[in-house]
């Protein structure tokens, strides 16, 4: 069963209260996921392995570490994930980007792709796949299936804000990704719309309704 990791950091959780407020502008909106996309990326790099080097200070040689240079990519799904990427490339700014077009259907709320460009070595990379919002879970479920049939091997998921249903859905299609949010909510309302959640990621981000 894959592990479910929620970032309660301080900072995590106040930008994230401004990101739910409906008063919240398009300008701030972005500004704020941007923030707290970076403060995640913080958190879901901890385990990057390191390798010993030396350097020469100006007063001696000193062990040190340096990143090992494992491959990563990030993979948000179009279109409100774009709002998280350039927070983690500020972090991690050697990371490929592959896109995936997903939109919910509004009817059968089932995912429709519509739009994949991949990097060419996806199967030797490390792959977080980011969205704003897990609410059924569809979309995330099918993006991954959809690198996995790629040749992805090592996926990660990264949210906002999940829904119990989008983990449980997740969890019991890619057993073996974790996911790591900011915060778990309540439930799905009628229209499968994340309560409290932040209403529409896509819209807000972009100023579209
Ligand atoms: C939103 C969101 C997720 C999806 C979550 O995208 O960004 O991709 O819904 O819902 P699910 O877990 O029930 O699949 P949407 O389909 O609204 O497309 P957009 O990003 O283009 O606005
Ligand atoms: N997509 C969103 O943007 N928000 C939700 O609450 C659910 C799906």
């Amino acid at each position: 069963m894959s592990n479910v990791y929620v970032f309660d950091h301080p900072l995590i959780q106040h930008k994230l209260t401004y990101i739910r407020d409906k008063n919240t502008g398009t300008k701030e909106f972005r500004e704020l996921v941007d923030e707290v996309a970076a403060l995640m990326a913080y958190e879901i790099t901890r385990d990057m392995p390191l390798r010993d080097v030396t350097v020469e200070t100006p007063v001696a040689t000193a062990k040190c570490k340096v990143l090992e240079g494992k491959k990563l990519g990030l993979v948000p799904i179009l279109r409100a994930g774009l709002g998280m990427v350039d927070g983690i490339l500020k972090l991690i700014p050697t990371a490929k980007v592959g896109h995936i077009g997903l939109y919910r259907d509004p009817e059968t709320l089932e995912p429709v792709q519509y739009y994949s460009k991949m990097p060419s070595d996806i199967g030797e990379r490390d792959l977080i796949v980011i969205d704003p919002m897990l609410a059924t879970g569809g979309s995330a479920a099918e993006a991954i299936r959809i690198l996995k049939e790629m040749g992805a091997k090592n996926i990660k998921l990264m949210c906002l804000i999940a829904a119990p249903e989008g983990i449980e859905r997740v969890q019991k299609d890619h057993s073996d990704v974790d996911i790591y949010v900011a915060a778990v909510d309540e439930k799905l309302n009628e229209k499968s719309y994340i309560v409290p959640g932040l209403g529409d990621a896509g819209d807000r981000l972009f100023g579209t309704k």
